[in-house]
């Protein structure tokens, strides 16, 4: 980890613990600042893994307050190196890189992770994150990312925590403290980026403020609670106004209602878009938005260190608002020289990739078929686990692949570091088994030529897994769909492979909910798999064998059909909710339900809820609820069950959404064993933006759920008094 020498003027700032960084310090550093300085304070950069002689210059000149993009010690230092020792006021640098899903060691992708709901695994990878970006130089990070998405065509849902605004608030705060830990973090993007209008990326917003404060902000406000120590702003407007030249949200909201006193860095570029957006008519213009708004850090339009100095000259950019945008970064750096970066240990890393592969895995569907007798199992099983058997054919395009398995923001991740699921499943069967491997067809071919060979290797097997889906770089960043089924000629593959009478096992890898209606009707057995990273093939075998038994959960709705989009579990409820008469709100064509609902996901045993209770029938606007449920395995086999809290409050003084999540519990028990769980709730949790727009809990009647999923459980009743 680089620590900048402290000479006479980075000791004001990055030698002394961020506490003594007085404010009469930074005034007097900033009032040996020139203007032009000031504004390179402001100024990041993105390199091409290390610093350019032209970057370099820059620097030299104090016209560059962080770059991002250059890894390894020996880069970051360099340039470092220029900053504090050849600079006239000797300012180190930030050194900001996107590290999502993991730095060196690849990490399942954040809508996987979310699927374990297990906050202590999140606080863990970006940790372990967190650590290994330290030790190449890195003092920032572009992550958590922690947008709400409700639609699976926008690729970046793969980057979130999901449609849930509970869930998603303690990850974001999880993840926070785990990369604070060694780097800044930055919570992003603010604000409502995934509410972008027909799921196209760095589209339009145009919501409510209430679903804004209750849907789309609360991972942001849960991040800033845990003292992220910056946020970045969003490329999309909402209603018109652009996030990052939008005064609103990140100095009335942001500032002043939720006192963040750290720092705003914008979006690549999204300063200069301010003009595309047609916000602003110059470069300059856009630069003074978007500094006035609050947005502290222009990222790669160097707009402010090029344009601003005029305007502040001529008056029409205040100083005061230059100065406080620079305290802002320079507390920042401060708070860099405060971090304790732990050495990464490699092996507790792998291991802690290998946990989160297993957590993230989700069971869609495991029907019970009548086994051959040939086969060494029972008739009438599940397909899932799977018994040995004398030949198994793995197909798909994805089943021997390294690259895709990363995922979509694989940083240093490396391909060679990745365990195909082919190969898991070959290092988990005895030498007698044949494993008959053929690939098919590529993602996207429009070919079918290499279907033969398939439809041949399943022939001669017992079960055949098909691994399907996306290419890595299908979701992420600019990569929205307009269909969501299996790219290219998968789906054809999947029909002809099941055409054999061969059991199926489909296995997904995917950034985003697909469309499944043929397999959920078809294929006897379904594995959500996500974006595994590094360990990819061994977790996805561990639960194909059953040494797993998977407890993953669905973060994002599955649709049916794509016109169902947006289609999440917390919706309202209309005055007219779905039902037999013609004239209710649904579709002729297609049920109003989901295929997989939020929260949904099988195991290899079964689990029974019983016994619902409450503390209370009535409770107080200070008061707290105790709910019991007695959760039993009543199957073969030790299990971790996710127990769901759901609450609805009937009446309003604005409508409320039919279910809204507020609180879980993982659970494991052994076969047979049954325990009662308990899961609290406060009346102050129950708040929302009422008719006047101001955060109270209203007195009435809540119903409580308690149960596997959004769509199902028990149900009880409850009052709030005033
Ligand atoms: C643009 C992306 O929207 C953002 O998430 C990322 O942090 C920046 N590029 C920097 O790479």
């Amino acid at each position: 980890m680089l620590r900048p020498r402290c000479t006479l003027l980075t000791a004001l700032l990055a030698c002394l613990p961020l506490a003594t960084v007085a404010a009469q310090n930074l005034d007097s550093l900033l009032a040996r600042m020139t203007l032009e300085e000031k504004l390179g304070q402001l100024n990041l950069l993105s390199a091409g893994g290390r610093a350019s002689p032209e970057q370099t210059a820059l620097v030299r000149r104090g016209l560059v307050g962080g770059l991002f993009n250059v890894i390894g010690t020996e880069n970051t230092q360099a340039v470092d190196r220029v900053a504090t020792t050849e600079s006239r006021l000797k300012i180190p640098l930030l050194f900001g890189l996107d590290v999502i899903h993991g730095f060196r060691t690849t990490f399942p992708i954040p809508l996987a992770e979310a699927g374990a709901f297990d906050p202590d695994l999140a606080e863990a990878t970006a940790r372990a994150a967190g650590r290994e970006a330290a030790a190449a130089g890195i003092n920032w990070t572009y992550a958590p990312m922690v947008d709400i998405a409700r639609d699976p065509r926008w690729g970046r849902i793969a980057e979130g925590s999901g449609e849930d605004p509970y869930l998603g608030s303690l990850l974001a705060a999880a993840r926070v403290r785990g990369f604070q830990e060694s780097i800044l973090a930055t919570a992003k993007h603010f604000a409502a980026y995934g509410a972008a209008e027909a799921g196209r990326d760095y589209n339009t917003a145009d919501i409510s403020e209430r679903t804004l404060r209750e849907v789309y902000l609360p991972p942001f406000k849960a991040a800033v609670d845990a003292g992220v120590a910056t946020l970045m702003s969003a490329f999309n407007d909402i209603g018109g106004v652009p996030a990052s030249g939008n005064a609103w949200l990140t100095d009335t909201l942001l500032r002043r209602e939720w006192r963040f006193n750290g720092m705003v860095v914008s979006d690549w570029t999204s300063v200069a878009e301010l003009i595309p957006h047609g916000i602003a008519g110059s470069r300059a213009e856009a630069g003074r938005r978007a500094l006035t708004a609050g947005v502290d850090m222009d990222m790669q339009s160097s707009i402010y260190v090029e344009t601003l100095a005029p305007l502040v000259q001529g008056g029409r950019i205040p100083m005061a608002v230059v100065d406080e945008a620079v305290r802002r970064v320079l507390r920042a750096k401060a708070r860099v020289a405060t971090l304790k970066p732990v050495a990464p240990n490699p092996v507790e890393i792998r291991a802690l990739a290998r946990r989160a592969a297993r957590e993230s895995i989700v069971l869609l569907k495991n029907e019970r078929i009548s086994r051959g007798a040939a086969c060494c199992a029972p008739t009438d099983t599940p397909l899932l686990p799977l018994p040995q058997a004398p030949a198994i054919a793995v197909i798909g395009p994805l089943a021997d692949n390294r690259l895709d398995a990363l995922g979509p923001w694989h940083t240093e991740g490396k391909p060679e570091d990745v365990v195909t699921v082919l190969q898991g499943i070959k290092s988990r069967v005895p030498a007698s088994t044949q494993v008959l491997y053929a690939q098919g067809a590529g993602i996207e071919d429009s070919s079918t030529a290499g279907f033969a060979d398939a439809v041949a290797a399943a022939r001669r097997a017992k079960v055949a897994i098909l691994v399907l889906g996306e290419r890595h770089d299908m979701s992420g960043e600019a990569a929205s769909r307009s269909s969501l089924g299996l790219p290219g000629v998968q789906q054809q593959l999947l029909e002809a492979v099941a055409a054999t009478g061969t059991p199926v096992v489909l296995v997904l890898m995917n950034g985003r909910p697909l469309i499944l209606e043929w397999a959920a009707e078809h294929v006897p057995a379904i594995v959500e798999t996500w974006y595994l990273g590094v360990e990819a093939g061994n977790a996805t075998a561990e639960v194909l064998f059953g040494e797993v038994n998977p407890s993953g959960r669905l973060v994002a709705t599955f649709p049916r059909s794509v016109g169902q989009i947006p289609l999440y579990y917390n919706h309202r409820n209309t005055g007219r909710p779905p039902a037999g008469d013609k004239f209710t709100s649904k579709y002729i064509d297609v049920p109003v339900t989901p295929r997989y609902p939020f929260g949904y996901g099988l195991s290899y045993t079964t689990f029974a809820y019983r016994d619902l209770k409450l503390s209370a029938a009535r409770i107080g606007p200070a008061d707290t609820v105790k709910i019991t449920v007695t959760l039993a395995n009543t199957g073969t086999r030790e299990g971790t069950e996710i127990v769901q809290l759901y609450v609805r409050d009937e009446v309003g003084s604005v409508a409320r959404p039919v279910r809204e999540l507020k609180g879980f519990r993982r659970v494991t028990l052994k076969p047979g064993e049954s325990r009662p769980v308990e899961l609290r709730l406060a009346a102050r949790d129950l708040a929302f933006y009422g008719l006047d727009m101001k955060l109270a809990v209203e007195p009435g009647t809540f119903r409580v759920f308690v149960g596997p999923n959004s769509a199902e459980g028990l149900e009880a009743v409850f009052e709030v008094i005033p």
